[in-house]
């Protein structure tokens, strides 16, 4: 039985990927993709989404507009790393497929509701404001999830858009801390975890000699996706963040990490949008959630390479 999901997300380059990994694996049945803003504003994140929906030809997905605006902040977007588009780097297109009538959030309360006992996942990949509204609507979803996977946060790296706080917190930090203090299982994948798995030349160019629209389409986003993160890092490839969401899901193994207790900073403007993760155990809070710190960044790409060569073009 496919393990149903619903990927929450505002595409983004590595939001794409981690979509077109789920849309390649037949062990996960997506019951939707709620968008919500982010990277770039939600108009542009909704139809990317349809846009990779496309791609991939599965125009069927369910794709809903959630928050255009973060709970109590004002929206802080990424149009730096991604692009004016959100998508930058590949040719894009209007996309056909409709966008659903229903907002995001009801469709995740209708959904929960009606797929009860834990049997929906939640993949997050953006900032958490749709399930912090979902959550806050409809308390007794809670308890029907299963568990939420999000790509959010960061310790013993620091932060990505301050010194101290990771973007998809970082823009809605008060969604964050209604859903780290929701009493749901949580699996987080920082980036201390995801600046390990590195889109490095010869990664990059495995997806473009795939010979599939997805390879290149996937190869063309990443080549313009990368040159800010390794401008940034001097690094040799950018972190792909998001797949590592999905990859979970499917190959629990090649992660480690550690229950710990993971409060977020909402208060002072030196540090808003922090996790502040208790990896030692020192402040007597109860653990609340699995900080992943260890990946296997050969078993991730491996498994990103094997999905996509099943994308062949019709
Ligand atoms: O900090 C990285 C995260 O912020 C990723 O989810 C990326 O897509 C952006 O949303
Ligand atoms: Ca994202």
């Amino acid at each position: 039985m496919a393990r149903k999901i619903i990927i929450d997300t505002d595409p983004g380059q590595d939001d794409a990927v981690a979509i077109l990994l789920a849309l390649a694996s037949p062990e996960l049945d997506i019951l939707g993709i709620t968008c919500v803003a982010g990277n770039v504003p939600l108009a542009l994140t909704q139809r990317n989404a349809r846009i990779i929906c496309e791609l991939a030809g599965r125009p069927d997905v369910p794709v809903f507009a959630g928050a255009s605006r973060p709970m109590v902040r004002s929206l802080v977007t990424a149009e730096h790393v991604h692009g004016k588009t959100g998508l930058n780097g590949p040719e894009l297109w209007e996309p056909g497929m409709p966008l659903r009538k229903e907002h995001a959030v009801d469709f995740i309360v209708k959904t929960l509701r009606t797929n009860r006992d834990g049997a929906v996942t939640l993949c997050v990949l953006g900032p958490l404001t749709n399930i912090a509204l979902a959550l806050i609507k409809a308390p007794d979803i809670a308890e029907h999830i299963h568990e939420i996977v999000l790509m959010g946060g960061g310790s013993f790296e620091g932060g990505n858009v301050t010194p101290a706080a990771e973007f998809n917190i970082y823009v809605d930090p008060h969604a964050a801390k209604v859903v780290f203090s929701a009493g749901i299982p949580l699996v987080v994948m920082p980036l201390d975890l995801t600046h390990q798995t590195l889109t490095t030349r010869d990664r990059v160019a495995r997806f473009a000699g795939m010979g599939s629209k997805v390879g290149s389409f996937t190869a063309e986003m990443l080549g313009f996706f990368e040159r800010f993160d390794m401008e940034k890092y001097g690094s040799a490839g950018a972190p792909l963040h998001d797949p590592n969401v999905i990859a979970y899901l499917l190959r629990p193994e090649i992660y480690g990490g550690r229950e710990v207790n993971i409060e977020i900073e909402t208060e002072s403007m030196l540090t808003l949008g922090m996790t502040v993760v208790d990896w030692w155990r020192v402040s007597g809070r109860g653990a609340n959630a699995t900080f992943m710190r260890e990946v296997d960044d050969h078993a991730f790409f491996n498994l990103l390479f094997e999905r996509f060569e099943s994308f062949v073009d019709s």
